[in-house]
């Protein structure tokens, strides 16, 4: 049988996340996010002080960068050079310099080689922006999950209470990465045409699981 890779592209904080870990781990497949190499480039970016704008220098720097996923059970773990970076990549700072840097064709396509290779023969749930349209166009299944902007908004809030950040701040960084992510030249986020759209605006996680379950043929 086939290989089986079960795509999942939305916005940000439409609950892609958490969906994507309970779809795979229903249905015994590993999970992977593609969001975490993004922000990888970013942390490393800014850990190194690289300037990215200058494409020679980030040619360079996307040369020497060492990122692999070190499968943890079903989970793959990122390391940076052999470091678990992925305590340090889910500020708020990070999350706008990934979506900035992730707008570069070179950071793009850096990324997409190892992407195709992280989960190798096994079945996966990819989640991310262009997964179902520029990595896997192909997939077995496609899922876009989306939700209003201000839900989504008040769910990261709601996650990040201990942070400081305002609900206002959120909201507004939110709609700028939903902007740059939607606006970008390379690979934008956008629903591939074989994509089934779920709503998740009045659904929780739950909810959302069942109706991709009930889509997907179980083998
Ligand atoms: O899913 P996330 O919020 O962790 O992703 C962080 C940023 O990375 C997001 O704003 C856009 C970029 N990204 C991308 O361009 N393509 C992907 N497949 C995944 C993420």
């Amino acid at each position: 049988m086939d290989r089986r890779i079960i795509t999942i592209d939305g916005p940000a904080g439409a609950g892609k996340t958490t969906v994507s870990k309970a779809l795979a781990r229903e249905l015994g497949c590993v999970y992977v996010d593609t969001g975490a190499l993004y922000r990888a480039v970013a942390f490393e970016i800014k850990r190194r002080q690289i300037n990215w704008e200058d494409s020679a220098l980030l040619e360079q720097f996307l040369a020497c960068l060492d990122l692999d996923f070190v499968m943890e059970g079903r989970e793959p773990v990122l390391t940076s050079s052999g470091r678990d970076i992925s305590a340090y990549i889910r500020t708020n700072e990070i999350s706008m310099l990934a979506s900035a840097t992730s707008a570069v064709p070179q950071v793009r396509k850096a990324l997409l080689g190892i992407q195709r290779s992280i989960a190798g023969e096994r079945d996966a749930v990819f989640e991310g922006r262009d997964m179902g349209t520029a990595v896997f166009p192909n997939a077995s299944y496609k899922f876009f999950l989306t939700a209003d902007v201000k839900v989504r908004a008040r769910r990261r809030f709601e996650e990040s209470n201990a942070s400081g950040i305002s609900f206002e701040k959120i909201l507004e960084d939110m709609a700028k990465r939903d902007r740059d992510d939607t606006q970008r030249a390379v690979s934008p986020l956008k629903q591939a045409p074989d994509a089934i759209l779920i709503d998740a605006t009045e659904l929780d996680v739950s909810q959302v699981v069942e109706k991709m379950k009930s889509i997907i043929i179980v083998t």
